[in-house]
């Protein structure tokens, strides 16, 4: 059974529109400019990179910092980027490494079947952490000017840099190449939008004004529809009726991971669904996820469940109002600080963008960014 509708990266005919973000992203990688990549978790950063990239068939290294909250974890994560991307470079051989030994001195560089490895030669414990990263990064500039390449490092839950020992002084070993760089275009992103733009917009961090910053949104029904409706004439060999998938459209509230969760479901089935099928799907979704949404909501304090609460039965422009302070029961100054922390952790957000598919979405309405948590707040009443 072919996969359309992944749980992780979208690629080849999984993907869908992003043609503007694409091209924004691929003016970046032409003028070696770094970007970083903002939006909440699970709208698509990481496709949209790996699809960018793929296309751009340049030597490419992802790594992901998640967890990587020392010194020794970044270390070791950043040189297998490095040696990922050497690995494209340069052929395999035993020639080759000799010179590669000579380029990455620090470091003790071998070569297994399929790649070449690059590890610190000290007791790990023992090492600057930003002289090894700054170490490394020249090297593979310098390797990337000799063969002419450019190359692309892709860094993810980057955010997960800040609470390592060494963090400032890493940030200012990736600044010192990045800006002085032709030949590495570094592309940022991260789960934890609120801690990931601190690195970036703050005066005081090493990386403040070093980036251009690409903001993904939803995609519009519009985009889905050719998406979902060329899938649908591919499974079923017609498509979906209006109705059904304005039906998608609103249940996901277009949300890319939802509307994937979703119609992987309704795929399965051997004919088209009916609209008692695409409810059934989204309770079994619901049934499935339930798990993972207790324990999120289990994370806030009191208060921030509360005003979720209300904002999953009725989303408001005025969180001040009289109405909404009755609804919560709490005092306006509480509410204020509730939603504050809420909007830092994504769990809500203010509609700034208005969809047909989406008549109940209004313009500057703070409404939960989760449309299965909001379901599933509004089931337990
Ligand atoms: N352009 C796209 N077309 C189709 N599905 C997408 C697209 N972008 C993301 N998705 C889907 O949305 C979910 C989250 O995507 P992912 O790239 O992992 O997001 P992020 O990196 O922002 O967390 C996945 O299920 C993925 O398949
Ligand atoms: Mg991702």
């Amino acid at each position: 059974m072919e996969d359309f509708f992944p749980s992780k990266l979208a690629i080849g005919k999984q993907f869908c529109n992003r043609h503007k973000e694409k091209e924004l992203l691929n003016k970046n990688i032409m003028k070696t400019r770094h970007t970083v990549l903002v939006s909440p978790r699970r709208y698509g950063k990481s496709s949209l990179v790996h699809h960018v990239v793929s296309e751009s068939k340049l030597p490419f290294a992802s790594i992901d910092l998640f967890l990587a909250h020392d010194d020794k974890a970044i270390i070791k994560r950043i040189l297998t980027g490095i040696a990922e991307i050497v690995s494209q470079i340069l052929p395999l051989d035993q020639k080759i490494l000799q010179k590669l030994q000579a380029l990455f001195s620090k470091f003790r560089v071998s070569l297994s079947v399929s790649h070449f490895l690059i590890e610190t030669t000290y007791n790990i414990s023992e090492v600057d952490a930003a002289d090894q990263i700054f170490s490394g990064l020249l090297a593979l500039q310098e390797l990337a000017k000799a063969e002419h390449k450019k190359v692309i490092f892709f860094i993810d839950e980057f955010q997960d840099i800040a609470s390592a020992e060494s963090a400032k002084s890493i940030q200012g070993a990736i600044r010192h190449i990045a800006q002085a760089t032709s030949e590495i275009i570094f592309i940022f992103s991260g789960s934890n939008r609120h801690l990931l733009l601190e690195l970036f917009d703050d005066k005081s961090m090493p990386l403040y004004m070093l980036c251009d910053k690409i903001y993904l949104d939803r995609m519009s029904s519009e985009s889905y529809k050719s998406h979902l409706q060329k899938l649908a004439e591919y499974k079923w060999g017609s498509t979906l009726s209006e109705a059904n998938f304005y039906k998608i459209m609103a249940l996901t509230e277009l949300h890319p991971f939802y509307v994937n969760l979703l119609c992987n479901r309704i795929w399965e089935n051997k004919n088209p669904p009916t609209e008692q099928q695409i409810i059934e799907a989204w309770n079994q979704c619901y049934e499935d996820e339930k798990r993972r949404l207790v324990v999120e909501l289990e994370k806030l304090t009191r208060n921030q469940q509360e005003v979720i609460k209300s904002l999953a039965f009725e989303p408001t422009n005025e969180l001040s109002s009289q109405t909404f302070i009755a609804k919560t029961g709490m005092a306006s100054s509480s509410i204020l600080q509730s939603t504050k922390a809420l909007f830092e952790r994504d769990m809500i957000f203010k509609v700034t963008f208005e969809e047909r598919a989406l008549p109940f979405f209004k313009i500057n309405q703070v409404r939960v960014l989760d449309p299965l948590l909001a379901y599933a707040l509004r089931q337990y009443g």
